[in-house]
């Protein structure tokens, strides 16, 4: 295909911002006020990711993103993207959200397929603005947990609630799940999983944990104790823990922001009792959904280079990495 012909159909790709009116109400536009000037960054990191998922919206399918995202990050986001367009940046913004989206939607998928047709329940630790109940069809025989600050889930439910109000956008919050729990927790507290029984997971129904855009938020304590917490449950029934982790440098891009870090995820989830450790990196056939165009491509230069290098060779910089990893665990398995 020449350059022209690809340029063309890139143009398709991205139509201009076009926001929905829901949007523009007075209800909405005061919980994103709200949200702005009350909320500190960890939680603003919701509205954040559903920003990135909005505008990949040719590739992420997720009608309620725009709106919980709010004007001030899409507009953000949007202009980002613009200038990577004119630049004919390598990775355009965003790119990373889109696949890691993506590679969690496949990987909830199959694990649900894995426990064939049995019961199961999906948790989602840190689930901001994830709108999976409302978009994933393969979740229609599945119980599912979202566990977030009060806050943040509160929010969350209004904005629904104003969505679910207005007449021309009802079609926007139909649950696709068999049902929906919101449990406000802190996961660094230790009462979560309580919590969690008590809005009616199960620990004995297979499960699928997500913990996508969370890990790297918390304490190298906490998140060590979030996931024992996990794997000491693997004991009771047939599990598939989904995360992803940053190595040490990408922690380095905010260190006021980010704290655990792994540089070797696939050697620490073993040590914690988990079995079957699969890792991928952006790039990676299981993690490219056709969107990375450029050959010479960030994430590629990063595959091609040994995990354990810090730094490029050429030009010093840091190695900062994303890892995508699917672990399991079961009744059979002893716990370290
Ligand atoms: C980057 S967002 C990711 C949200 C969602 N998983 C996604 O991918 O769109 C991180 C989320 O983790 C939540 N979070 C961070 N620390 C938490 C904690 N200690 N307990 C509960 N939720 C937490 C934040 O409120 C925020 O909603």
């Amino acid at each position: 295909m020449s350059e022209e012909q690809n340029g063309k159909l890139e143009d398709q790709s991205w139509p201009e911002l076009k926001l929905p009116d829901l949007l523009f109400t007075d209800t909405v536009q005061q919980i994103h006020a709200s949200i702005e000037n009350e909320w500190d960054s960890l939680r603003q990191s919701a509205c954040q990711t559903a920003a990135g998922r909005a505008l990949w919206n040719h590739v992420v399918h997720d009608p309620l993103a725009e709106l919980f995202a709010g004007e001030t990050y899409l507009r953000s986001l949007y202009g980002k993207i613009k200038k990577d367009r004119l630049t004919n940046a390598r990775e355009v913004s965003g790119v990373i959200l889109a696949v890691r989206t993506m590679w969690f939607d496949s990987k909830i998928e199959a694990a649900l397929n894995s426990f064939y047709g049995g019961a199961a329940q999906v948790v989602l630790l840190g689930a901001g603005m994830d709108a999976r109940a409302y978009r994933l069809s393969c979740l229609k025989e599945t119980d599912v947990f979202e566990v977030d600050f009060p806050e943040v889930l509160q929010m969350k439910t209004t904005i629904l609630q104003a969505a679910t109000e207005s007449t021309n956008d009802c079609q926007h919050a139909k649950m696709t799940a068999k049902s929906l729990n919101r449990v406000e927790a802190d996961i660094r507290d230790n009462d979560w999983l309580q919590k969690l029984q008590i809005s009616g997971f199960v620990p004995e129904k297979n499960t699928v944990w997500v913990l996508e855009g969370i890990l790297y938020y918390l304490s190298h304590s906490h998140a060590m104790e979030v996931l024992k917490i996990i794997a000491a449950n693997c004991t009771l029934t047939h599990t598939v823990l989904l995360a992803d982790f940053m190595n040490k440098p990408s922690t380095t891009l905010s260190s006021s922001i980010f704290h655990f870090y792994s540089d070797w995820p696939d050697h620490l989830l073993p040590s914690l009792g988990f079995s079957d450790v699969s890792l991928s990196q952006i790039g990676d056939p299981d993690a490219h959904f056709g969107l990375l165009h450029d050959p010479l491509n960030l994430f590629n230069k990063l595959r091609s280079l040994p995990r354990s290098l810090q730094t490029h060779p050429d030009d010093g910089t840091p190695c900062c990495r994303l890892y995508l990893v699917q672990a399991s665990g079961s009744p059979n398995q002893a716990i370290p």
